[in-house]
């Protein structure tokens, strides 16, 4: 094997830096504007609490893995609000299909998202920054 040359090693270096192109930064206030990702997994852990106590819901969430779904709400709405995470569990369409949601809960769930962020002192504009990206994933949710 040749010896490695230290210039050589300098110059690829230098060349590939000069080669990244300047990216935008992302977009990240409204995940700031949440309280980061401990902020969010203090809304979805209250929205748990908030989801057992309604009737209208807490019987699709019957035999729910709490630890799996906190972690898997939490990591997605963070990614949705622009942080640095990824929404690593499945697939929205299918998972909710088999649960035929009616509007009614949907819109239940939704009360208890806002309820939720209203008890961790997020401001009615920040939650309704959430809430516009999250409208996105309604055909998904009642599988539209
Ligand atoms: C925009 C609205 C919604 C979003 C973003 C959402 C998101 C999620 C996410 C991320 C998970 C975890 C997936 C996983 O662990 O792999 C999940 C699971 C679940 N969702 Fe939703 N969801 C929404 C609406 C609803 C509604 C309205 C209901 C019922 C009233 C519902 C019932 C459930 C249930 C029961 C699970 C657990 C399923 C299981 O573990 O087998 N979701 N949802």
């Amino acid at each position: 094997m040749p010896p490695i040359r230290p210039w050589l090693l300098i110059l690829v270096l230098a060349v590939t830096a000069g080669c990244q192109t300047p990216t935008a930064t992302p977009d990240d206030t409204l995940y700031q504007d949440l309280g980061a990702r401990s902020g969010i997994a203090d809304v979805v852990e209250e929205l748990l609490y908030l989801i057992v106590d309604d009737d209208r819901i807490n019987r699709q969430f019957r035999g729910l893995d709490v630890a799996s779904f906190h972690r898997h709400l939490t990591d997605q709405l963070c990614q949705l609000a622009g942080g640095p995470c990824t929404y690593s569990g499945r697939a929205m369409r299918p998972l909710h299909a088999e649960m035929a949601i009616t509007d009614t809960e949907f819109n239940a769930l939704t009360e208890n998202l806002v309820l939720a962020m209203e008890r961790n002192g997020i401001a009615t504009g920040v939650q309704n920054r959430l809430l516009a990206r999250l409208i996105a994933l309604y055909p998904e949710v009642r599988n539209l």
